[in-house]
């Protein structure tokens, strides 16, 4: 069902994002050391696999939770059952209390709300981290005031995954552009086009399964509302503490990975 086309970009997409994480990887000068309990924490984490179920800032398996936050979230009860019995598809691991410890202290030094948070999960939704996320947490807030039209555009980007490509007002590192001028460079009409055939040869691909008349229409009122409102969202987006509670790459201390 995959094109060659298709799969070629998303092989694309995967090279890039696999190239900019070890750009950052190797760019990171702010080794923060873990203290002993934390480094004993680590190995466990990966002696055992943890990784293979659960994300830190996203990267990681999709069985479990992200655990980037989990920490201040967790009950040290709660962290003793699942360490010792597990629970659901978390397998027993029967951890001694050092073990515990050694893993809340990972945990612990993993917690730090202050760089971003975790459950980044590119593509699959709007809600939540990540740029799309500060994005529709602005948009929440005058969800109310917005025309239902709009609403269900905004909800159709975000399932058709529009924003794997293409970021909040301003172009994307993948070389997508703003959608917010969209409306201002090209007619209804063309705009159409672009959301029917796309531009295969240029890197944005046919929305596939194909879109509907309907879809289409609610798509281009929520690009004709991106672009009313600009500058209010971007104050909000580039302003307001929400864009803190995004990932700020950079400042991830990619330690935890090694
Ligand atoms: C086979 C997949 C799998 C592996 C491997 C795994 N987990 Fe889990 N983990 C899960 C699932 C599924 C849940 C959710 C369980 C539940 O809610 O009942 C979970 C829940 C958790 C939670 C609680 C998260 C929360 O938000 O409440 C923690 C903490 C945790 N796991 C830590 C670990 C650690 C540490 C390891 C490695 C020693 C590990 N897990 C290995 C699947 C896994
Ligand atoms: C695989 C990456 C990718 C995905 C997914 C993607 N786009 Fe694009 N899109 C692009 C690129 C790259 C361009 C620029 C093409 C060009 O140079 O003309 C573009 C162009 C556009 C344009 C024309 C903008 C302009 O000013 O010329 C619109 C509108 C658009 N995309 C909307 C969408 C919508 C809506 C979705 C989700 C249904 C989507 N795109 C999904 C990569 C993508």
């Amino acid at each position: 069902m995959f094109s060659a086309f298709h799969r070629k970009t998303l092989v694309g997409i995967l090279t890039l994002a696999f190239l900019f994480q070890s750009f950052l990887v190797y760019s990171d000068d702010r080794q923060e050391p873990l203290s002993e309990d934390a480094l004993e924490g680590r190995n466990l984490w990966h002696q055992n696999s943890c990784q293979v179920c659960h994300q830190i800032y996203g990267q990681g398996g999709f069985l479990g939770p992200d655990l980037t936050n989990v920490a201040s979230n967790i009950e040290r009860s709660r962290l003793e059952s699942l360490l010792t019995v597990g629970s659901g598809q978390m397998p027993a691991y029967y951890f001694s209390s050092q073990e515990i410890s050694y893993m809340a202290s990972y945990l612990d030094a993993l917690d730090k709300p202050e760089l971003g948070r975790g459950q980044l999960r590119m593509g699959t939704k709007i809600e939540g981290a990540g740029p799309w996320g500060s994005f529709g947490a602005i948009v929440a807030t005058q969800m109310e005031e917005i025309d239902p039209n709009i609403s269900e555009g905004y909800r159709i980007f975000g399932s058709r995954a529009c924003g794997v490509c293409h970021a909040p007002l301003s172009e994307s590192l993948v070389g997508a552009p703003d959608l917010s001028m969209a409306v201002e460079n090209l007619t209804r009409g063309e705009l159409s086009e672009v959301l029917t055939t796309g531009r295969p040869n240029l890197g944005m691909p046919a929305p596939f399964p194909q879109l509907e008349g309907a879809e289409i229409g609610s798509l281009i009122s929520f690009l004709e509302w991106l672009s009313d409102n600009r500058p209010a969202l971007e104050d909000q987006l580039l302003g307001g503490s929400r864009y803190q509670e995004s990932i700020e790459w950079k400042n991830i201390p990619w330690w935890e990975f090694r």
